[in-house]
């Protein structure tokens, strides 16, 4: 059922593909250079039910490779999709158009596609590297906008038993980068469609930090103006992976409670924060740079100069210095602020 292919054979047809010691380098922003016993590729739901009775453990899905960090080799089967296709399914009656992507269209690619046809709502997520499925996992967010605010429901396939099945937004149990896939199902589902609510007339959310200012003077403000504005803070502050390894934000912004938000605060009057219900995210970034880890390397694994909470593989860096450095920050943090700070990444 799945033909066996050579890394280095490129083929156009959709058939499922099967590789055997694998190179995962072009799989990882981080850059690693770590393989895998197996690697299975795949292009419709339907090709992913029928290969499930054949999956050996473990076996983990991955998306783009944009969250992950491989600490070594991977025994066993790393699974992608390469399900495609972007469609309208109708409008949900309450002025919203629906949105149904493949997981493993390319996330930008989905939100080009809807600035390019006029629709509204996920422009803020311009550039975010990785896969609709992954996304919808990870619960992506920037610049005021988290996935889990347009996405409507996610089709999945069991992973153990192959019964595809559709859950709703509520079902997913979205909260600030967690998801049901993250927790409670981690490892079961595999996501094949994403659908989302979009719009035709919309709500343009411009009031995260300085977007609204990179749009100053304009007053017709369009949602291809939003996307420029947000490729450009985005290219001014992020490194591109293609040139230095990085999995974006290494770590989660902690949301810690009043009182240790108040004891920070009052030793740090110009922290930057967010309200989030009763309790407080203060970003990670603000304090690893407060730390002096901004810019700083260890190794060959550095804290990126203009966001420090990009941690980037300078040239050649092992997984474990990338932990090393990891571990480092954590521990002046947690010194100088008396907070925990957490992987954002997904470590293997
Ligand atoms: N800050 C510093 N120093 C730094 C970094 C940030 O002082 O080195 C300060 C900034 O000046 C600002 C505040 O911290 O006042 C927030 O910074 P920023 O807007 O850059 O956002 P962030 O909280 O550091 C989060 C997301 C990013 C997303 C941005 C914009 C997480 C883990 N990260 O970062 O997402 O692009 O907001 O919305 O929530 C990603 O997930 O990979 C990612 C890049």
């Amino acid at each position: 059922m799945a033909t066996l292919y050579n890394q280095h054979e490129r083929t156009m047809n959709n058939e499922i593909k099967r590789y055997k010691d694998y190179s995962l380098l072009a799989h990882n922003t981080f850059g690693m250079d770590v393989r895998c016993k197996c690697f299975i590729e795949y292009y419709s739901a339907q090709q992913l039910q029928l290969l499930v009775p054949s999956l050996s453990r473990p076996f983990l899905h991955i998306g783009g490779g944009s969250n992950l960090l491989f600490s070594s080799d991977y025994a066993g089967t790393i699974l992608h999709s390469a399900i495609k296709g972007i469609s309208r399914l109708g409008e949900d009656g309450e002025g919203h158009v629906l949105v149904k992507a493949g997981a493993g269209e390319i996330w930008d690619d989905l939100v080009a596609w809807a600035v390019d046809s006029g629709l509204g709502g996920i422009e803020n997520l311009s550039l975010i590297p990785g896969e609709v499925g992954a996304s919808a996992v990870q619960n992506i967010g920037a610049y005021g906008v988290e996935a889990k605010d347009v996405i409507v429901c996610v089709d999945v396939v069991d992973l153990s038993t192959g019964e595809a099945r559709q859950l709703t937004n509520a079902d997913c149990h979205y909260s600030y980068r967690q998801s049901i896939f993250k927790n409670e199902l981690k490892g079961r589902y595999a996501i094949t469609h994403v659908t989302y609510a979009l719009s035709a007339t919309p709500q343009l959310q411009l009031d995260y930090g300085n977007i609204r200012a990179a749009l100053s003077g304009r007053s017709d403000v369009t949602v291809a103006d939003v996307r420029r504005a947000i490729i450009d803070i985005r290219n001014a502050k992020l490194p591109d992976p293609s040139v230095m390894g990085n999995a974006g934000s290494f770590f989660m912004n902690p949301i810690v409670d009043s009182s240790t938000f108040e004891a920070i605060r009052g030793v740090y009057p110009d922290m930057p924060f967010y309200v989030v219900g009763d309790r407080y995210k203060i970003p990670a970034g603000w304090m690893i740079e407060k730390c002096g880890w901004k810019g700083k390397a260890l190794g060959r694994a550095g804290v990126h100069d203009k966001q420090a909470l990009v941690l980037v593989n300078l040239g050649g860096a092992t997984s474990e210095e990338i932990m090393r450095l990891c571990e480092a920050v954590r521990k002046d943090v947690k010194k100088t602020f008396g907070v925990d700070i957490h992987p954002e990444v997904n470590i293997i």
